[in-house]
């Protein structure tokens, strides 16, 4: 029997209410206007795309979920130990598969005491908040739906020394001005003895980056063009999205890769819930999002900008990916 006061519980708050409908038509309005047309990838994210998303981390062609997972397992006693972490808020948790590594090392080290998942995606973070209560039986799961570029002024007070994983390469998906800000704004999240666990992808040979955005099963095509299944539902659109293809490509220049849809053919579009029409030209893209790929350099001058200073910067042999712990400076 688990001893009074040490019994689970878990809660699930909800930022996201009818104001976020708002806040996709907001975006639509904005990105869809302009010369370039564009969305944030916050979109792409719902029951349906979550799905898809974990399917994408199973992809041979998708390294970074396994190589992630890898440098984690190397490095989990020693991050606990180095942190003194009885807490993890992480952001864009998705169905947290790695998290479980992290969460096993504290229980192990005898220190966990709470889970804070954050996401924008309602059905993973209630899906894992059921799971993680079930699997840590002392576990307070304190579930956040929201957006993490909006709501981390509700995040709970931290219980103690708290560490903040940002796991997936989630933040090469920002453009670098907007990053460094949003960086800048977890000085606070972290309070003073916390730490930032982040993922990011490395710089390395475009054809194996472009392989992993662009796979032969044609995953990361469905969860692309899935966004366009969003709009028609939620704002009453009618994009034939049979009509768009998938697009990948790597920007050698400012080192990213690039996510489009491709109109096959002149297109007009109505989104109904905003009494707005659209037209695409035969082959004209709208850009659904960046990622972002690092060299060690890139990284710890983005960190130093956010008022961050660089603990440890963890790697796998390869040098596919980092996973970098730091605090505030
Ligand atoms: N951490 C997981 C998932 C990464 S995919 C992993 O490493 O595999 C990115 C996740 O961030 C998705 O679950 C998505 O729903 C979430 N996300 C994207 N934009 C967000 C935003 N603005 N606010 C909160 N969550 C967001
Ligand atoms: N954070 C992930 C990344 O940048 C998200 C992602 C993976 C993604 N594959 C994608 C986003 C394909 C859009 C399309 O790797």
């Amino acid at each position: 029997m688990v001893a009074p006061g040490l019994e689970g519980t878990v809660e699930v708050h909800s930022y996201l209410g009818p104001g976020d409908e708002r806040s996709l038509a907001d975006d639509v309005l904005d990105g869809l206007t302009r010369p370039l047309k564009e969305l944030p990838p916050k979109h792409l994210y719902d029951a349906r795309g979550s799905e898809l998303f974990d399917d994408i981390c199973e992809l041979p062609e998708y390294y970074q979920t396994r190589t992630e997972r890898l440098i984690l397992e190397t490095n989990a006693d020693a991050i606990v130990k180095r942190t003194s972490a009885v807490e993890l808020v992480e952001l864009g948790s998705g169905s947290a598969t790695k998290t479980r590594v992290l969460l096993d090392a504290m229980d192990f080290a005898g220190t966990l005491r709470r889970y804070v998942p954050v996401d924008v995606s309602a059905t993973t973070v209630h899906a894992v908040a059921e799971r993680f209560t079930e699997e840590y039986p002392a576990l307070q799961v304190h579930g956040v739906v929201g957006d993490f570029e909006r709501h981390l002024g509700n995040l709970p007070a931290p219980a103690g020394p708290r560490l903040v994983p940002f796991l997936g390469g989630t933040i090469g998906n920002f453009p670098p001005g907007s990053r460094r800000r949003f960086l800048r704004s977890l000085a606070k999240v972290l309070g003073p003895d916390g730490h930032l666990l982040l993922g990011t992808d490395l710089v390395k040979d475009p054809l194996v980056i472009e392989a992993a955005y662009d796979d032969s099963a044609g995953v990361t095509a469905q969860f692309n063009l899935n966004v366009l299944h969003v709009l028609n539902r939620e704002l009453g659109a009618n994009f034939d999205v049979d009509a768009f293809e998938h697009v990948a490509f790597f920007d050698r220049e400012r080192e990213w890769i690039e996510m489009r849809l491709r109109a096959t053919k002149p297109q007009h579009v109505r989104v109904e819930a905003l009494d707005l029409e659209i037209d695409f030209a035969n082959r004209e893209e709208l850009r659904t999002e960046i990622s972002a790929k690092f060299t060690p350099e890139r990284l710890e001058g983005d960190l130093r900008a956010a008022g961050l200073e660089l603990v440890e910067l963890y790697t796998d042999p390869q040098e596919l990916f980092a996973v970098s712990l730091s605090r505030r400076a």
